[in-house]
């Protein structure tokens, strides 16, 4: 084969693959791409400009661990940028706990059990803390889940 045309039909076939494996790629991106799964942010329950640091807000929204209703949950906003959120009844009779920022503490009126910020048992008479919600701040907005 003289040089020009061995130039000719190799240049086309390298340009054949490149296109080729270039078109491959896309078909293949496009089929081999999955769809991340939509996570959702739960019930939006307070906005960040309407919860000032020291600020409580009461609401009503599912929770993985209290059955498909709603539930009552309280939201606080302790420190900058820091938020909780937990189911609202007192494990030991169901009374709805209240935060104390100057505590900084969740505390039951009927009995005087205490939790932590996140939570967790103090001191009974409850024998466990109280169940927490997810919190997830996005733009400018508060969920719970
Ligand atoms: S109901 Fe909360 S301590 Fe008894």
């Amino acid at each position: 084969m003289e040089r020009r045309p061995f130039l000719k039909s190799f240049t086309a076939a390298a340009l054949g693959l490149v296109t080729g494996s270039s078109a491959a790629r896309r078909i293949e991106g496009s089929f081999g791409q999955r769809r991340r799964p939509e996570v959702s942010l739960g019930t939006k329950v307070a906005t960040v400009a309407g919860l000032k640091v020291g600020g409580q807000v009461q609401f009503a929204a599912p929770h993985a661990g209290s059955g498909s209703g709603a539930v009552q949950g309280l939201l606080i906003h302790p420190s900058a940028g820091v938020y909780r959120a937990v189911v609202q009844a007192c494990p030991h009779q169901g009374c709805p706990v209240s935060f104390s920022q100057a505590q900084k503490e969740f505390l039951c009126p009927c009995h005087g059990s205490a939790f932590t910020q996140t939570g967790a048992l103090i001191h009974g008479p409850a024998q466990r803390g109280l169940s927490p919600f997810t919190v997830t701040v996005s733009k400018g907005s508060i969920y719970v889940r």
